[in-house]
């Protein structure tokens, strides 16, 4: 899919913006601080619903504004649709081609993008919650399914552990009704268990091959790592969870929380079978993350027949010149739309930059544009 053009008012440092994107690559220049990771953030938050970083929505709607707005023409293989975003002080409203959508699940597996940024690389060095979070985001835009089971999950969560506060172990009635908890509370955990298992595994098809071709490295993987399953071999997961619940009930009860299930879950990534976060250099880190963001450009194309759209901030620049460019090229091969920010024009290579659309931003406005025509054998705006 491609995103054609995007308007923004009142978006962050944006007044009021209006950008036509090319099917291929789209170059955004500026200097710090003149919102480029904003203008990403905006394409970003109209197919996610909210931002990359975890932030309140009002964040986003301009300083002194009352409301801040991002309508974008997105453009599949079969359809050509308007989706719009209205944040204000009751909260957000999204439409497809003007209608409002109520079930976010609807919205959110409609457009599919990628990012690269430095919140990436944030993610996998900070807590294990931004790296659950970055999952639920992922499976969600694939999946529809799936964000319904993970609030279905969180309500008899809360349920749970609301009950842990008061349960009475010696009243009959309250061990019965926990047996219900626990019942229904062991089949959620197991599906979102399941459908995180699926994704990890299949980036993990993907990713090893391209971390070879940026780093000359074999042997890395995603380790999932959930107490929902310790055994891979186990035949009977919602059994096991059970006992495990039961063995650990005086620990919840005495902390009134549920340590057991896919709210403790976490993942990193193994190089030689060794924890990169604690023995990466930040250079491997790096490509490891931009492997990871590649793989998952893969399985977005293999799931839903179209590509996604691939954001690339700054960072990418930090990557040398060669690497930069060969996955440039290897994108374009792939028809991904790509939309890359970058301080210097010159970290791009030459032919690259011939078709793409170049522009330049300033304090929140383009100060000037280069828009080539589609190329050959393209689909025509
Ligand atoms: N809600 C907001 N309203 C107005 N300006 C904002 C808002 N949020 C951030 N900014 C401004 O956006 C600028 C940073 O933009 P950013 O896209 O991060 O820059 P960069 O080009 O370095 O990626 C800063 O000047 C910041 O003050
Ligand atoms: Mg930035």
């Amino acid at each position: 899919m491609k995103i054609k053009k995007i308007k923004l008012l009142n978006y962050r440092n944006y007044d009021n913006l209006e950008i036509e994107f090319n099917d291929n690559l789209n170059i955004v220049i500026g200097n710090n601080a003149q919102g480029k990771t904003n203008l990403l953030e905006a394409i970003y938050v109209l197919a996610v619903t909210k931002s990359f970083l975890s932030i309140n929505d009002k964040n986003l709607i301009k300083f002194n504004s009352k409301f801040s707005m991002i309508k974008g023409l997105l453009s599949g293989s079969n359809f050509d649709d308007e989706l719009s975003i209205l944040l204000n002080d009751n909260g957000k409203t999204v439409k497809i081609n003007d209608k409002e959508i109520k079930k976010l699940s609807d919205y959110i597996s409609k457009m599919n993008v990628v990012i690269f940024s430095a919140e990436a690389v944030r993610m996998i060095k900070e807590s294990p919650s931004s790296r659950r979070r970055y999952l639920n985001i992922q499976i969600s835009q694939i999946n529809r399914k799936y964000l319904k089971c993970l609030s279905d999950y969180n309500i008899v969560l809360r349920q749970r552990n609301e009950f842990l506060k008061i349960i009475n172990l010696d009243k009959k009635s309250d061990c019965e009704y926990l047996e219900i908890l626990n019942d229904k509370y062991t089949d959620l955990s197991i599906e979102v268990y399941n459908y995180r298992k699926d994704y990890i595994n299949e980036i993990n098809s993907y990713i090893e091959d391209i971390f070879y071709k940026i780093t000359g490295l074999s042997n890395i993987r995603i380790a999932y790592i959930s107490n929902v399953c310790c055994d891979n071999n186990s035949n009977n997961l919602k059994e096991e969870l059970l006992k495990k619940l039961d063995k650990n009930l005086h620990k919840e009860l005495l902390y009134k929380m549920t340590f057991i299930g896919p709210n403790r879950d976490d993942f990193y990534f193994m190089l030689d079978d060794k924890n990169l976060s604690l023995y990466g250099s930040q250079g491997q880190i790096r490509s490891a993350i931009l492997s990871l963001k590649l793989s998952e450009v893969i399985l977005f194309s293999n799931k839903t027949d179209e590509s996604p759209i691939l954001l690339l901030d700054d960072i990418f620049s930090e990557l040398d010149i060669n690497k930069r460019n060969s996955i440039l090229g290897y994108l374009d091969n792939k028809k991904v739309q790509t939309i890359i920010t970058t301080t210097d024009i010159e970290n791009i290579k030459e032919d690259m930059r011939k078709n793409a659309n170049v522009y330049e931003i300033e304090n929140g406005k383009i100060i000037s544009r280069e828009i080539v025509s589609s190329r050959k054998g393209d689909k025509n705006e």
